[in-house]
């Protein structure tokens, strides 16, 4: 179904080599409704018309022990050949003044900015630039990492360093002036620790000859103007500000504290407009700039001390953007073609399958009902925010035996590890060891792809989030059972108008990030009186933000606890896209098991173990749930995810952390591997922990649990990542099927 080819189209590009996909798109929504137009972008790096056409994904997961991807060809009206072409990207982010005013009119100036690199040394980065050609001027650090300017005569640029680089992760202040009558330039650099004063130096040079750009070349900060844009730096930079003549060294320190000469050109706030991607200028021309490509705001500045922990509280102490050569999240691509979703369409998981020669790619689009209408009983919850924050995650273990198996399984042949230009996950860092906090699905996301494996070894398929999902869908398919879908963008949106009327959902492997509005949707839906089926791990967890000028942009700050693939910096909790404090719901008060009964506890290798029945789960009154399952004392000792049902991200009940009093635990999973830890929210000592268990290990479980709300509501919960790889085993005839099958029945009664 899916070839197995050699992985990319490799250019060369100055020293490095880059890798590109020969054909990827992306579209601009990752779910719709009939009557919804769909924009499809793609780029083709083949010579050969591409062809187009909607599938339906009927299974994801390539695991020769099972049927296979399948994918079903749906006829459309709009299918058919497309031009190819080459669609670029161009990762970095920088901010852009593109009315400069009269900056480039200036004949003597003084430039200077606040800077905190993260990589000196590792390339040219620029600070700030009006630069054109051989014309304007630039200050920037060199290859080695030492502050340097240039400046052009038109014909000529000439240049001049200071010795030293600068340190990484130190503030600094770095200035430049250059006076026309005397051709004389002075470049200094202050370091903010003390500890390392002696490193500050000024030094003048002489014979500068300076041309200003013209009128239409922007002025940049964060990078230097070119085609393409170049020369980005890592770090963060604060309040560039520009005099329109030459300051003296007195002059420039006053101006660091804040004492602004005569002469001001401009003076960028960055503690204004912080959700937004504004630069304002609080200059005399107010010279507004814009962010590119989403460098992180609301970043601690140099003054900041820790008296304030949110930037709206301190904006002076929040002046800076974090800057990162590799910030890339929403590609801008062209539209190739649009069509709309017919009525007709039924409610499903699909893709726009592209096609060129041995090419292919599948773009994600899941089809809802019609707003307002219902088609089934059931609606399942696809959790496109995780999807999307998860998107491009390429795991540090890929490696070799892996590609192995991707080519012996004919799965999806590409991994984001082999094309991190192309943007990684939030579960990523960055090229300078901060982590990735924003993430976008407008851009060809690798692992949201029919047959991606996201893991290559150990036991089962190795599948999570859409693959692993598919499972279900698969199961409901098998059983019988009609659903609908929403997915976390019309939960945010629409909030619980969008799933009241349904007798039950349920939820795919992982419905980990959620905004307030998603969280609030899911509980007023269960404290309305409707069923919630949980049928993940690790669910609930993280509290997310979504940009006010571009919704696709989500963002995360992995604030102070969870288990966490990096940590925000202190005093960077709080999002930048609406100032709501982030990191764990469980510490913005709503602990998962408030909604579900169970939340995280225990997380290991990707290993399934099983669930062993409780005393509990035999009282008669719930017998409904174990018909044709009497004699079973062990449940899902069997699947394509780890092997087993409970596995590699476990959660349990806990009544203090919300679990209602009512609650039934009906299983316990058991005999998980070593690598099994307790969640550092749940770690006090190395000896104590947050519940009090003095077994640890006894906290290393997922609760398999039941319980009714006083609404007269029921929920059912998994408290495991992998329960939903049991259902297909055995061709859907098995304990963790049926049990989930009892459950469905009474939950759509
Ligand atoms: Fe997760």
């Amino acid at each position: 179904m899916i070839s197995s080819d050699p992985p990319g189209i490799s250019f060369s590009n100055h020293s490095s080599t880059k890798r590109y996909l020969p054909l990827a798109g992306y579209a601009d929504k990752l779910s719709a409704r009939p009557g919804d137009s769909v924009a499809v972008k793609v780029s083709s790096l083949l010579e050969e018309p591409y062809h187009a056409s909607l599938v339906q994904v009927r299974y994801a997961d390539p695991n020769p022990e099972g049927p296979g991807v399948q994918t079903e060809e749906i006829r459309v009206d709009w299918e058919g050949s497309f031009p190819s072409r080459e669609q670029k990207f161009y990762p970095g982010s920088y901010g852009r003044v593109d009315s400069a005013g009269s900056l480039s009119k200036l004949a003597s100036f003084t430039v200077l900015i606040t800077l905190w690199p993260t990589l000196p040394g590792s390339s040219e980065q620029t600070l700030i630039s009006h630069q054109h050609a051989a014309s304007g001027w630039r200050l920037f650090l060199n290859k080695q990492g030492c502050l340097t300017v240039e400046l052009g005569n038109g014909e000529h640029v000439k240049s001049f360093s200071l010795d030293g680089p600068l340190r990484e992760r130190k503030w600094y202040q770095a200035w430049v002036g250059f006076d026309s009558e005397t051709s004389g330039l002075t470049l200094g650099k202050s370091i903010l620790d003390p500890a390392f004063n002696r490193e500050d130096l000024c030094q003048s040079s002489k014979d500068f000859v300076f041309k200003n750009v013209s009128n239409e070349a922007p002025l940049m900060i964060g990078a230097c103007y070119g085609d393409p844009v170049h020369s980005h730096f890592n770090g963060k930079l604060e309040a560039p500000t520009i005099f329109s003549r030459a300051l003296n060294e007195e002059e420039v320190r006053a101006c660091f504290e804040g004492k602004l000469s005569d002469g001001l050109a401009a003076h960028w706030d960055f503690s204004k407009e912080v959700p937004t991607s504004r630069i304002l200028d609080n200059g005399p021309e107010n010279l507004e700039g814009r962010l590119i490509n989403c460098p992180a705001r609301g970043m601690t500045g140099s003054s900041w001390e820790g008296k304030e922990m949110c930037w709206r509280h301190a904006p002076e102490d929040y002046r800076a953007i974090h800057f990162h050569e590799d910030d890339i999240y929403d590609f801008g691509w062209e539209t190739d073609f649009h069509f709309q979703i017919s009525q007709e369409l039924k409610t499903g998981i699909y893709a726009i399958k592209l096609e060129c020669g041995e090419h292919q790619d599948f773009v994600p689009l899941f089809v809802l009902p019609p707003k307002g209408s219902r088609k089934a009983d059931l609606c399942v919850l696809v959790s496109t925010f995780t999807y999307t924050i998860y998107g491009n995650h390429a795991r540090p273990d890929f490696n070799d035996s892996w590609r192995e198996r991707i080519r012996d399984w004919g799965a999806y042949p590409y991994n984001p590890a082999d094309f991190r230009t192309y943007g990684l996950s939030t579960y990523n860092f960055h090229s300078d060891g901060s982590g990735i906090c924003f993430a976008s699905h407008l851009r060809p996301l690798m692992n949201l792809r029919p047959g991606y494996l996201t893991f290559g070894e150990g036991n089962g398929s190795g599948l999570r989030h859409y693959q692993a999902d598919s499972h279900l869908y698969a199961w409901l398919e098998a059983k019988g059972l009609d659903f609908d879908l929403i997915t976390d963008q019309e939960l945010h949106e629409e909030g619980v108008d969008s799933i009241k009327d349904y007798k039950a959902l349920c939820t795919g492997s992982h419905p980990e990030y959620h905004t307030p509005q998603t969280l609030n949707a899911l509980q007023n839906y269960r404290d309305q009186g409707g069923n919630l089926i949980y049928l993940g791990g690790n669910g609930f967890y993280w509290k997310i933000a979504l940009s006010p000028e571009n919704p696709s942009l989500l963002e995360i700050r992995r604030g102070e606890s969870g288990i966490r693939a990096w940590a925000a910096e202190p005093g960077e909790y709080y999002h930048a896209f609406n100032g709501s404090y982030g990191g764990l719901w469980r510490r913005n008060g709503r602990p998962p098991q408030m909604l579900a009964g169970v939340g995280f506890s225990a997380q290991g290798k990707f290993e399934g173990s099983y669930y062993r029945r409780t005393e509990e789960s035999r009282n008669p009154e719930l017998g409904w749930m174990f018909q044709g399952l009497e004699d079973e004392e062990i449940l899902g000792d069997f699947g394509f995810s780890g092997g087993g049902a409970a596995g590699f991200e476990l959660d349990r009940a806990d009544i203090r952390l919300g679990s209602p009093e009512n609650i039934q635990i009906i299983g316990r999973s058991e005999n998980h591997s070593s690598s099994f830890v307790l969640v550092p929210e749940e770690m006090l000592t190395h000896i104590t922990n947050w519940p009090g268990e003095e077994e640890q290990q006894k906290l290393i479980r997922a609760d398999l649990v039941y319980f009714k709300t006083p609404s007269g509501g029921e929920v059912f919960s998994t408290g495991s990542i992998t329960f939903c790889g049991s259902l297909p085993w055995n061709d859907f005839d098995n304990n963790i099927s049926r049990l989930l099958e009892n459950v469905m029945k009474r939950f759509l009664r």
